[in-house]
This record gives structure tokens, C-alpha cells and sequence, in this order.
């Protein structure tokens, strides 16, 4: 049994071929994938040896050895993208999946399941600035809230904005997603108070007090 987080990865993933699990740790995920027909084959890699060793027990545990390949992979570096149609990145920094997709070119047909811990908004930038549609996100809790994101390689950029950059394609119907969206701007709220407190950064400070605000309207259910 997944918990939330991971359950709301999973329900991206197309099944159409193989599953690659970067930075699968336990390698739950590609257990709970194979296990269930969601799809056939997986691949689960880290780049830690520990973790990686984690993952093969648990792998075998479940009967699963001539499905689910165990890579030590910084990345996708040691993976042949053949045959594989979805790359699930979860439960890293934004900055550190932008790393892992912006050396993995070879996979760009498949699509991409991203769930980042930290700076959503930094990964979306770099998506849409580099011809990735963010095709859905989807919000959910289980200790904290967190965001995953269906994003497709379309070779065109996108337009954004700062607050789109915030936002992304979250919904604000939910009681999940309109506590991410309070999230996020409980967030900037805070560096918008922090700021304040020198002046010169004044101007810095209502800025992220009104990114804080739009969002917060939003969650309330005005538009964006
Ligand atoms: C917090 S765990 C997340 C595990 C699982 N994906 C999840 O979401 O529950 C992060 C994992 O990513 C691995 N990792 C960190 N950097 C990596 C990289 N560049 N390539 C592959 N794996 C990496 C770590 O070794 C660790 O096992």
C-alpha cells in the first residue's frame, strides 16, 4: 500500500512500457506498479548504494526480480531509454530533478512524473522555458501537502508568469489543493514579513506579500 504521495505518482503513470523509478530508495513504487498491472516492467534506480540495496530486497521479497531491474544510476546515466514510456522523479529538490531531466535528453518521449520536496517553482520555470508542457498537477497530503506533476517534452516553451511559475496547473476545487495553495502562500507570506524587516528591501517584501495574497484568493475560489 502506497501512501498519498506516492499513490498520487503512480496514477500518472501511462503503463504503456517500461517505468523508470530515479531515486526509487525503497523501491516502493515500482513494486506497488508491477504488482498491480499498472504496467509490466520497471527499472528502479538510485545512486546510492544502501538505498539501492533496499530496494532489491524489497524487489525480491515480492517475487518481482525478472521484472523490475535494479540500476545504480547517478540520474538516468546508466539507463538505456528503450522501451521506456514514463520516468517518475519523486521525492527530491526541484533543482536536483531539473539536473536529472536536463542530462536525460534520450528520454524526452516519455513522459515525466515530478514530484519535487522543495522550489515547485523553480521546476516549472525550467519545464515550460525548455519545451516541457505541464500537462496536470495533482495535490496531496499525507505528513505534509505536496504537489506531482504530468509534464510531456512538446519542444515549444511555454509562457509564464512569476505567479504561474507558483501556481502551476493546480486546481483550487479540493480541500487538498486549496491547502497546497494556502501552503505556497503561507510561504511567501513569510519571506514577504522576513523582507520587511530592512528597509531596503521594501519593495521586495510587497512583492512576495501580494504573490501571497493572489493565492491566497485563489484558493478562497476567485481566478487566477
Ligand atoms: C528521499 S528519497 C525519495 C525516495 C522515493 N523516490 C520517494 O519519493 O519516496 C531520495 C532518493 O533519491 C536518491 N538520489 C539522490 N540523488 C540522486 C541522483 N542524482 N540520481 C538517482 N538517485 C538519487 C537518494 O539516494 C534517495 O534514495
Amino acid at each position: 500500500m502506497l501512501d498519498n504521495r506516492l499513490s498520487a505518482c503512480a496514477s500518472f503513470v501511462s503503463g504503456k512500457g517500461t517505468v523508470v523509478d530515479v531515486g526509487t530508495d525503497h523501491g516502493y513504487l515500482p513494486c506497488y506498479l508491477v504488482e498491480n498491472g499498472v504496467c509490466q516492467k520497471a527499472i528502479a534506480a538510485d545512486i546510492n548504494v544502501a538505498p539501492l540495496d533496499s530496494a532489491k530486497s524489497n524487489i525480491k521479497e515480492s517475487g518481482l526480480e525478472d521484472r523490475i531491474i535494479a540500476v545504480l544510476s547517478d540520474g538516468l546515466k546508466n539507463i538505456s531509454p528503450e522501451g521506456v514510456t514514463d520516468v517518475v522523479i519523486a521525492g527530491m529538490g526541484g533543482e536536483l530533478i531539473v539536473d536529472i531531466i536536463s542530462n536525460g535528453k534520450n528520454f524526452y518521449n516519455a513522459g515525466f512524473i515530478l514530484q519535487p520536496m522543495t522550489k515547485p517553482e523553480l521546476l516549472r520555470e525550467w519545464l515550460w522555458s525548455h519545451g516541457f508542457e505541464i500537462k496536470a498537477e495533482k495535490a496531496c497530503k499525507d505528513e505534509f501537502f505536496y504537489t506531482v506533476i504530468n509534464a510531456k517534452y512538446i519542444g515549444e516553451n511555454s509562457d509564464y508568469t512569476e505567479l504561474s511559475c507558483y501556481v502551476g496547473k493546480m486546481g483550487n476545487e479540493t480541500e487538498t489543493e486549496k491547502g497546497w495553495l494556502l501552503k505556497q502562500a503561507s510561504k511567501l507570506s513569510k519571506k514577504g514579513e522576513g523582507l520587511k524587516k530592512s528597509a531596503d528591501n521594501a519593495d521586495k517584501s510587497e512583492h512576495y506579500l501580494k504573490l501571497a495574497e493572489k493565492i491566497t484568493a485563489y484558493a478562497e475560489g476567485e481566478k487566477l
